[in-house]
């Protein structure tokens, strides 16, 4: 999608994928990394989504990249955060202890600012990203993850002719096609979560399924 497309929708808080609680998968799934207390953790395209304060309080710090400055100034404000302001090349840069959010276009964000990352963690980046910017998004995050380095992978499939993303529909096919070029794949679990989406119910979408992946970069 094109930045406007996203300006707009939090100019407009027209905010669906924004979730009130932190993800059950995380919650599930974030142990299973075995990540020491103190590693960074990597969140792309990580509007304010309050999962980083799930990894904050797992003692992990959060590095962050959003596009909307307003969604990088609520997730301060609306949790009473006070943060300091300063800039690296293109991207805004917002700090508090724990985390660090880089606001700006995560295709220009700069490697060496996740080259100590331990972890990352993608709910609705992936899949917000339609066919022809999805690869591309992939190569971006491949450069941005370090050899060895895992995280959690959260995407939703559904017969994408029923509705006009995003989210985007991502299977496992394409998953397996254009992600272990990268990554080793592990599917967690995907369970069918239709009856808690009331959009999906209401354009008559007949599946939809909720994929856990844990992803860890090749050499
Ligand atoms: C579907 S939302 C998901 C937000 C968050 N991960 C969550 O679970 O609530 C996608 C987010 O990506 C941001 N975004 C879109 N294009 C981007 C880009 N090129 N660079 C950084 N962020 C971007 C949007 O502003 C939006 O907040």
């Amino acid at each position: 999608m094109e930045p406007s497309f996203w300006h707009e929708k939090w100019q407009l808080q027209q905010i669906g994928f924004h979730l009130n609680q932190v993800n059950p998968f995380l919650v599930k799934y974030w142990p299973h990394l075995g990540l020491p207390e103190n590693s960074e953790v990597f969140v792309p395209l990580c509007g304010k989504s309050l999962d980083m304060f799930y990894l904050a309080e797992q003692r992990h710090t959060v590095l962050g990249c959003e596009l909307s400055l307003v969604a990088v100034k609520d997730f301060f404000t609306d949790n009473d955060i006070v943060y300091q302001e300063s800039r690296i090349n293109d991207h805004a840069v917002f700090s508090a202890e724990q985390v660090t959010l880089y606001q700006g276009d995560i295709f220009t964000l700069p490697s060496q600012l996740t080259s100590s990352i331990s972890g990352f963690y993608d709910r609705a980046a992936l899949i917000a990203w339609p066919e022809e910017m999805r690869q591309q998004y992939v190569h971006t995050l491949a450069a941005l993850v370090p050899a060895d380095v895992s995280g959690l992978l959260i995407t939703l499939d559904y017969p994408q002719e029923t509705l006009k993303g995003p989210p985007f529909a991502v299977s496992p096919t394409w998953i397996e096609t254009y992600l272990t070029a990268y990554f080793t794949v592990e599917l967690l679990e995907c369970a069918d979560v239709l009856a808690d989406n009331s959009r999906f119910v209401y354009k008559q979408v007949p599946w939809l399924n909720e994929a856990v992946y844990k992803l860890t970069r090749k050499s």
